[in-house]
């Protein structure tokens, strides 16, 4: 499973792409809102520190209004990829800028129905929407899971994207579920690294090797 970081923030991209483990970003409305630079100057700078996939979501819910939202974006890095929203407008808008060669990530997805309709109109991505189902008493990963089959029964090649990951413990079980990427909060993503064996491995480690210098 590749790793994506999910947020709009410069340093936390920054930050994750010199670790070298992201080779993708997504954002949403209401990562960009919490940002104090405007959107549009925001998205540039993303696709220079990580060269692959950057998803920009579109607010327009009519037809023409995601495909013109969408061009724009599209217009500013080959990487951009757009969100859109799992709507009949939003499948409509979808299939027209597939034959752009626009690439889209169908965002909000909560079902294999709907994972299984936004493929069929030409998604390069699907995004469940994992903590959002668990939230609700729903089993967020069961989804992935069943998406996954279900794409790989019938051949589609739309990558599924486990997305509203909330805890590390999402990120094993997404990947063993066969999500083809999961997209992580930065906090998660830094957690990640965490281990009380390694830090007591490390002061072990040192401290020998200090008692070794001593001797
Ligand atoms: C990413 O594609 C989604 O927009 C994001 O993961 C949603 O996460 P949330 O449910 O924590 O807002």
């Amino acid at each position: 499973m590749k790793l994506f970081l999910d947020t709009a923030n410069l340093a936390e991209i920054r930050q994750a792409a010199a670790w070298g483990v992201i080779c993708g970003v997504t954002t949403n409305p209401s990562l960009a809102a919490r940002e104090k630079e405007e959107f549009s100057a925001i998205l540039p700078q993303i696709c220079d520190l990580v060269d692959g996939p950057v998803s920009a979501e579109v607010l327009a819910q009519d037809y023409e209004g995601m495909v013109t939202e969408a061009r724009q974006l599209a217009a500013i890095h080959k990487n951009v990829n757009i969100k859109i929203p799992i709507t009949p407008e939003g499948m409509q808008a979808v299939k027209t800028l597939a034959g752009e060669g626009i690439k889209t990530n169908v965002t909000l997805v909560f079902s294999a129905n709907q994972a299984l309709l936004a493929a069929r109109a030409g998604a390069a991505f699907v995004s469940p929407f994992i903590g959002r189902l668990d939230d609700i008493g729903h089993n967020g990963v069961e989804l992935v899971e069943e998406i996954v089959a279900l794409f790989k029964i019938h051949g589609i090649d739309t990558e599924v994207i486990a997305a509203s990951i909330r805890h590390t413990a999402h990120v094993p079980a997404v990947a063993l579920a066969g999500a083809h990427i999961g997209t992580i909060p930065f906090k998660v993503l830094r957690q990640m690294f965490n281990h009380p064996l390694t830090d007591s491995g490390i002061e072990r480690f040192l401290a020998d090797w200090q008692k070794a210098l001593k001797g």
